[in-house]
């Protein structure tokens, strides 16, 4: 999806440059080839068995990606009311939409009850009785499944950990076996699977099949009081390459995951976020100034935490190359560390890379698809950056830059007397 000709780093038939001199930096550009062809990946591995994608919005929820992937079939998985009204308001089917969280709100499982989808992913007792009573009260009858917390160690960041007894999500095995012998008992419910999502970034294939058979024992436990599922979700959370990662390969897991299924008839169910869209995705940002002292080489960029702020909440990787490559002669190469205008000593994007940089330039920061740009904030007063979808050798912008009237255009001042 990325490659150079004669030095430029093209995005499909797209010079990046070229993004950068149409559109301004800082902008998350996107590869609709890359979003396909991963989607299109995950789909074809698991041909041998009924399931179904439903794509993590949170990862990257613009409208115009969420467009792409429903044409594609694409089912969406939703933490809030405001990603149902993007899957909506892009194309996507409700009727295939999973709706997981920890504090779904009254409005919002109302909401998700009139646009009829697929199935709620219940992660407490309380939660049950307050979609079962607003459920009965609109005469709607709910789809359920059960959030079940596995009790594994995915390995991989302690913020991006979901599936330990420590995290905020789901209810043990135990529980979930009381919650399904109560929710079959009322009519406003309609159990139709169970679900589990473990974590974010897992590069092992352990952690999900130990999920799988923590899951698989209560689903056979619930066939044994007469409770039948349709589907088994087992969340998101394939990890990608960020550096020198080995991901799990598509294949393998499918199979594997088929195979520890051992011939039950339930559909598969996935949300995949990250690897969908992380190396689909790139930020472009120019070098505003250099500076160094006896320690450090700082290139302070135009792009900052606020835009991409992995990097310093997780100590993430990413990687950082010139869009264009230099001839012999350029400035030697140096330490760099890459960061942005930002009050705050966390604000880098990346740090001691080997480069060899001017003001002006314009670098890529790689694999930037995901919880990228859904992440950015206003902080220090800076517009959100613009979206680029490129696709062959068009481009589209998808997001406007923000300008400074928007920053404000929500606050009013106080009546002056
Ligand atoms: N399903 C549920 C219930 C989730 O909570 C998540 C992600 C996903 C699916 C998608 O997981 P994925 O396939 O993208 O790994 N901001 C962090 C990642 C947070 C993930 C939160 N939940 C980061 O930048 O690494």
């Amino acid at each position: 999806m990325l490659h150079r000709i004669e030095g430029d780093l093209h995005m499909e038939q797209v010079s990046l440059r070229k993004i950068a001199e149409t559109h301004g930096t800082p902008s998350f550009v996107y590869s609709e080839g890359a979003i396909t062809a991963a989607y299109q990946a995950f789909h074809d591995a698991f041909s041998m068995h009924p399931h179904r994608i439903c794509y993590a919005v949170k990862a990257n929820s613009n409208l115009a990606i969420l467009q792409t992937l429903a044409a594609l079939g694409s089912g969406f998985d939703i933490v809030s009311g405001g990603e149902l009204a993007r899957v909506l308001r892009a194309g996507g089917d409700p009727g295939s939409v999973v709706f997981s969280g920890v504090g779904k709100q009254d409005w919002e499982i109302l909401f998700a009850l009139e646009q009829h989808i697929s199935c709620f992913n219940v992660e407490s007792a309380s939660e049950l009785r307050r979609i079962a009573r607003l459920a009965a009260t609109t005469d709607a009858i709910a789809p359920i499944s059960i959030r079940v917390n596995p009790d594994v160690d995915p390995n991989t960041h302690p913020y991006i950990s979901t599936g330990l007894k420590e995290n905020k999500f789901g209810v043990s095995v135990e529980d979930a076996m009381t919650l399904y012998q109560e929710a079959a008992g009322l009519d406003s419910l309609k159990i139709v699977g169970v679900d589990c999502h473990i974590g974010s970034q897992i590069t092992e294939l352990t952690p999900f099949l130990d999920a799988l058979t923590r899951v698989l024992s209560l689903v056979d436990e619930l066939e044994a009081q007469a409770i039948t599922l349709e589907h088994i979700d087992l969340g998101g959370g394939i990890g990608v390459q960020y550096r020198d990662e080995v991901p799990i390969e598509i294949g393998h897991f499918a199979s594997a995951i088929v195979q520890a299924m051992s011939g039950r008839p339930q559909s598969l169910m996935f949300e995949p976020g990250r690897m969908i869209v992380a190396n689909a995705g790139v930020l472009l940002t120019t070098v505003n100034t250099l500076k160094s002292n006896n320690e450090k080489n700082f290139a302070v960029v135009d792009a900052a935490m606020n835009d991409l702020i992995r990097p310093a909440l997780y100590s993430a990787w990413q990687e950082v190359t010139p869009v264009t490559l230099k001839d012999d002669g350029a400035s030697p190469e140096r330490h760099w560390d890459i960061v942005g205008p930002i009050c705050e000593t966390g604000d880098f994007l990346a740090k001691d890379r080997m480069l060899s940089l001017e003001e002006d330039d314009l670098l890529a920061i790689l694999s930037a698809g995901a919880y990228g740009f859904v992440m950015s904030s206003n902080y220090n007063s800076r517009p959100r950056s613009a979206e680029v979808l490129v696709s062959g050798q068009e481009h589209y912008c998808v997001r406007k830059r923000e300008t400074i009237e928007d920053l404000f255009a929500l606050e009013s001042m106080k009546p002056v007397s």
